[in-house]
Parts: C-alpha cells; sequence; structure tokens
C-alpha cells in the first residue's frame, strides 16, 4: 500500500510536550560515547572478534551465551534470577544454565532430535522456558517459542507451519495443542505434573534427571539457523521469521550501545521470549554480553513491577509504552512506595512512547526512556535514542552505527526533512531475518522497493536527522504492544456460528495504544445483542489468544470489500471515527 508521501506534518513534537522538556546533557559513562564518531567509523567486524567462533570457526550461541561463561571468572555469577512472587524465588548461574541445558539436550537427542529440527516452546515464563530454549540450541535445533497466552488456532498454525517435531509444554497448556491435526509432532515435553503420560508425552523432570552434566554443543555456521519467531502482516495468517545463528553478533552490540548493558547490571527485560524481545534482549544480548537478567512469572500488576526493580535491585529496565501507561494509570502513590533508586537507564520498544508516559516514567524514576525501534524480522534494534546523546521528546532515534534506516517515496527516493514516506532500512544489517519459513513469496515483499527492507512503517526525518515514527502504512495492529493480523482475528470471527463477514481494525486508545475493533454481519436469523458481542468476543479468546479479542464489535449489514473480495478497512476506519469514507468507486455492489 504506498503512503502519501511528500505531506509535511510538524517537524518537533507538539509544543505543549516538549514545552518542559530539558535535552539532557551529555551523559559520559556511556558504554557508546560518541555517536557521531561511532556512525561513521564502526565495522562489524570489530565485534565479530568478541566471539569464540571467530578464532574457532564453531559456532552455536549457546556456547557464546553460556558455556564460556561458565569457564570464566562468570562462573558463579547469576545469569538468571527469577521469581513468580507466590511459590518460586530462583537464581542460576551460569555454571548452572551449563548443566541444565546440557541435560536437556541429551534427553532431546534421546528423543531423536537433530540439528535443523524445530522445537517448540510453549511455556509460561519459568526457568524451564529458558532453560529449554538453550538446550534446544545445544543440539543445533531451532526453538520455535509460542506465547502462553495462544489458544487452540493460534498454537495449531505455528506448530503446523514450523513442523516441529517436539513441543516443550505444560500439562494444562498441552490441552491446546490439537496433536490430531499434527502429524509432524512426535513428542510433548511435560514441564510439572504428576499425572500419568499420553502417547507420544515424557517428562522434563525425567529427561534432566537422567542426562550427564555436559553435552558439547552441535557446532554450526554462522548462517545456520538460530531461532523462528512467528509474527503477523496485514494479510493472511503468521509467518515465520527464521534468524540465523550470525544475529548474535546484533544482539551484542546493540545489548551493548543501546541498553548499555555493563558487567555489574541487572537487567529486567519485561518480554515474554514468545515474542522476539524477549528472546533477542532476554536472552541473547545479555548473555553473549554475560550479564544478569531478572524475569519474573505471572501477569501484569503494578505492585510486582516496582517491586521487582526493588528487590533485585534492577539497574537497566527495558519495557514498553503500554506497559509505562499501565503504571501510570496505577497512580503515583503506589510508584512512591518502592526504591525505585537503583536503576540508571531505562528503554522502551514496540510502539511509540508518547510524551506523556516519558514524562511520567521520568518523574518517579529520574530517568527518560530511550526509545528503540525495530521488528520481529530485523532481529535487533535499528533506530535509537542513546544514552549519551541528547534527543528531542517524541522522536524515534537516529540509525544504529553500522545499520542505515531512512525514509524514502514508492520509488525508493530518499525525502527530505519534514516528508512522510515509508521508513526503510539498507539490507545486510547482522541480524536480519534470514528467510520467511517456507515462505519465499512473503520474504521477498518486504524488498519490493529496490535496495531497501520495507518496515511497513510510516515515519519521517528532521533536520537533526532523527527519525518520527507516525504509523503502519498496512493493516497491521499493535494492540497493547502486540502485533496482531487483522486477517487471523477475522478467520477467528468466521468460525463462529453468527458471523457471515468480519472484518477488523485497529482503533486508538488511550492506554493500548490500539485496541482490537470488529464489524461483523451477522447470518440469517441472527440479533444483534449485546450477549452476542460478548459471546463473539469470548469465543476469539478461547480459540485464538485473549489478546487478539476484539475489545470492541460493531454489528453491520455488510462488511465493505473491494470487487475482488478484499475487505476495505480503509472504511471500516472512517465508519469508527466518523468520517467521511473517500472515494469509494472500487467498492463491491
Ligand atoms: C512494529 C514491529 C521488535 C520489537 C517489538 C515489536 C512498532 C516497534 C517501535 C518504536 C514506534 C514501534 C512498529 C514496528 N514499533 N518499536 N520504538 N516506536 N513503533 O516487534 O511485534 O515485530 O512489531 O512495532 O510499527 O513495525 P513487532
Amino acid at each position: 500500500m504506498s503512503v502519501p508521501t511528500g505531506s509535511a506534518p510538524p517537524l518537533t513534537a507538539p509544543a505543549s510536550a516538549s514545552a518542559e522538556w530539558e535535552r539532557k546533557p551529555k551523559t559520559i559513562d556511556a558504554n557508546l560515547k560518541d555517536y557521531r564518531a561511532a556512525a561513521s567509523t564502526f565495522n562489524w567486524k570489530e565485534v565479530e572478534r568478541e566471539f569464540d567462533w571467530s578464532r574457532t570457526g564453531k559456532v552455536n550461541v549457546v556456547h557464546e551465551a553460556v558455556d564460556r561463561h561458565a569457564a570464566s571468572r562468570r562462573k558463579h555469577k547469576v545469569a538468571l534470577f527469577y521469581t513468580d512472587f507466590e511459590r518460586r524465588d530462583e537464581q542460576y548461574t551460569f555454571q548452572d544454565l551449563k548443566v541444565l541445558t546440557s541435560r536437556f539436550a541429551h534427553g532431546l537427542t534421546r528423543l531423536g532430535v537433530k540439528r535443523g529440527d524445530r522445537v517448540a516452546t510453549f511455556l509460561p515464563r519459568t526457568p524451564e522456558l529458558y532453560i529449554a530454549i538453550l538446550g534446544i540450541h545445544r543440539i543445533g535445533a531451532i526453538p520455535v517459542p509460542l506465547f502462553e497466552a495462544f489458544m487452540e488456532q493460534a498454537v495449531l498454525d505455528r506448530l503446523g507451519d514450523s513442523e516441529a517435531l517436539a513441543c516443550v509444554t505444560t500439562p494444562t497448556l498441552k490441552e491446546r495443542i490439537p496433536l490430531d491435526k499434527l502429524p509432524a509432532l512426535q513428542h510433548l515435553v511435560l514441564v510439572g505434573g504428576a499425572g500419568s503420560l499420553g502417547t507420544k508425552e515424557v517428562s522434563y523432570q525425567q529427561l534432566i534427571e537422567g542426562s550427564p552434566d555436559w553435552c558439547e554443543p552441535a557446532w554450526l555456521t554462522i548462517d545456520d539457523g538460530l531461532i523462528i519467531h512467528y509474527t503477523s502482516g496485514s494479510t493472511g495468517k503468521s509467518k515465520g521469521a527464521l534468524h540465523r545463528q550470525y544475529a548474535m553478533v546484533g544482539h551484542y552490540q546493540t545489548a551493548k550501545w543501546a541498553l548499555d548493558l555493563r558487567d555489574d547490571d541487572r537487567f529486567w527485560c519485561t518480554a515474554d521470549p514468545g515474542w522476539v524481545t524477549g528472546t533477542s534482549y532476554g536472552i541473547y544480548g545479555p548473555w553473549t554480553l554475560g550479564i544478569s537478567s531478572v524475569v519474573i512469572g505471572g501477569r501484569f500488576d503494578p505492585e510486582r513491577w516496582y517491586q521487582t526493580i526493588q528487590k533485585y535491585r534492577v539497574t537497566m529496565w527495558y519495557s514498553a509504552p503500554t506497559a509505562y501507561r499501565m503504571l501510570m494509570s496505577a497512580g503515583e502513590a503506589v510508584a512512591r512506595r518502592y526504591d525505585l533508586s537503583s536503576l540508571r537507564h531505562i528503554c522502551s520498544v514496540g510502539e511509540p512512547l508518547n510524551p506523556e508516559a516519558l514524562k511520567w516514567i521520568k518523574k518517579i524514576t529520574g530517568l527518560a526512556p530511550h526509545e528503540t525501534w525495530w521488528m520481529t524480522e530485523t532481529g535487533m534494534q535499528l533506530i535509537c535514542n542513546y544514552r549519551s546523546e541528547d534527543f528531542p521528546i517524541g522522536s524515534t532515534g537516529k540509525p544504529f552505527p553500522g545499520t542505515y534506516s531512512t525514509v524514502v517515496d514508492d520509488q525508493g527516493r530518499e525525502l527530505p526533512p519534514g516528508q512522510l514516506g515509508h521508513l526503510v532500512v539498507k539490507p545486510g544489517w547482522p541480524s536480519m531475518m534470514q528467510s520467511i519459513w517456507k515462505n519465499p513469496a512473503k520474504y521477498q515483499e518486504y524488498f519490493r522497493i529496490p535496495g531497501w527492507y520495507i518496515s511497513g512503517d510510516t515515519a519521517y526525518k528532521d533536520a537533526e536527522g532523527f527519525i518520527w515514527y507516525q504509523g503502519r502504512s498496512d493493516d497491521v495492529i499493535k494492540t497493547a504492544g502486540e502485533r496482531v493480523g487483522p486477517f487471523e482475528v477475522e478467520s477467528a470471527l468466521v468460525a463462529h456460528p453468527a458471523v457471515a463477514e468480519a472484518g477488523v481494525i485497529g482503533k486508538p486508545d488511550e492506554v493500548r495504544g490500539q485496541i482490537i475493533k470488529a464489524f461483523i454481519a451477522l447470518r440469517k436469523g441472527y440479533q444483534p445483542s449485546e450477549q452476542l458481542k460478548q459471546e463473539i468476543a469470548e469465543f476469539v479468546k478461547t480459540h485464538l489468544a485473549a489478546h487478539a479479542a476484539p475489545r470492541e464489535i460493531d454489528f453491520v449489514e455488510k462488511v465493505p470489500k473491494t470487487r475482488s473480495g478484499k475487505i476495505m478497512r480503509r472504511v471500516l476506519r472512517a465508519w469508527d471515527q466518523g468520517l467521511p469514507v473517500g472515494d469509494t468507486s472500487t467498492m463491491e455492489e
């Protein structure tokens, strides 16, 4: 879809937002001291030298993230601090991770899992999830993490497409895995639970207990698969972005320069490994650097979040605007009950950080969250505001050294400052996805403007070189920072017996950025009612995922479509906002 290129939005944030915003003085103790110098001289080859594989030629991320630390002064350093505030409160050193991931790797090998096979994880955020992912790496298999909130349809789509051979899950979550529809899936590895095991089931505990403490990693090449993350586009079902081992180079350096991680940090990345932030910066970035990570289980809860910072003396915090806004709505009094003074740096990702949320976090912590922009497909942060650099409030940031992002028109020509266009990246950064799993055509779509990777976002650049994110140019929805494809939701909706047609859009929302809104035409014999709305929303919740269920439903006579049958979401958005629908000459009648 083309963007209205050439129009000129304001060059700075609204006056109201920037009025009391002081641009900060240079911080000199940051890892990245001089952005301009780095942007002109930095070379990724320098980073390759930080990895053992640059000398040995033997590649495996588990070696770089775990084993080499376990063989160093970091052997007994805590890699993972974990609590769920109820039953578990645990710590794992790099040595512990080496042993546990080795044992798990042996277990997988006994099941017949081999290099290159896909192994899914479908687990709550627990230490076992991290051990499983690293254990899968150890044998050279490819992890496919599934977010624990997925319901049957979402699980089926992802396990089916990736043809995972095994899935590590729990007795509760396994109920959502339709084994009979997944011919490739041979093993369910069950974490916890004491009941008897069914066919294809094995116990995680037994795998771990019966195995030796050391398993040499499978030695791979830098082009071998690292991980598949499923993500949503504006059309079709979710697609698997496959990353390669070399991506670790990008994770490492961005964790060092954008997150500004240091050896003595306690780093808290709040993202779940079901999403790319939870692996790139919940696993690969911090652990290739040998840094202590904090992980908490359970649902979002303001008190627990502040308590986490206080309990672990978190120094670096990486979270998302919706979370900051939810903390904001819990009020200042709650924040003031906790000691947040350990923090020294905060970053944000997933959706634009609005000035109000930024200022509020600054008020309670003394620190302004710094933007990081990137995508599942990019694997690493690409546009950031840096700790050592001054930045205008509301801006997305500048290209990470050694990468180049810019704003272009439909033909790929760079636009002058102030003009709205496609946000694109010059291909070739270290953690660029290698392919879309089993879907080369989809992969090609990202490169349809020659010379550029097309993000699907719109933006403009200002005269100082800051990029300002402006929105999506397609129909992808960002709700509470999570990426949802309208097609997936529409498919779930039409599976409900009352629904004849459904069209789904993202509707602007103060706290969540966007919420999912559905327009539904009912089948004959069904009457619109509040109760039916609830029933339909519940249906999506239980089949797809709670976060993908519509929070608003409008019943309509007909869902507007083009003559070729494409849903005209532009018209739905206009209806929703009570605006004129514009040109409808392509609409079916
Ligand atoms: C989309 C990618 C990989 C990070 C988690 C999200 C939006 C991401 C920002 C930001 C404004 C942002 C974009 C992007 N986005 N970061 N700092 N400011 N928008 O990854 O789920 O693949 O979503 O998230 O629209 O295209 P994702």
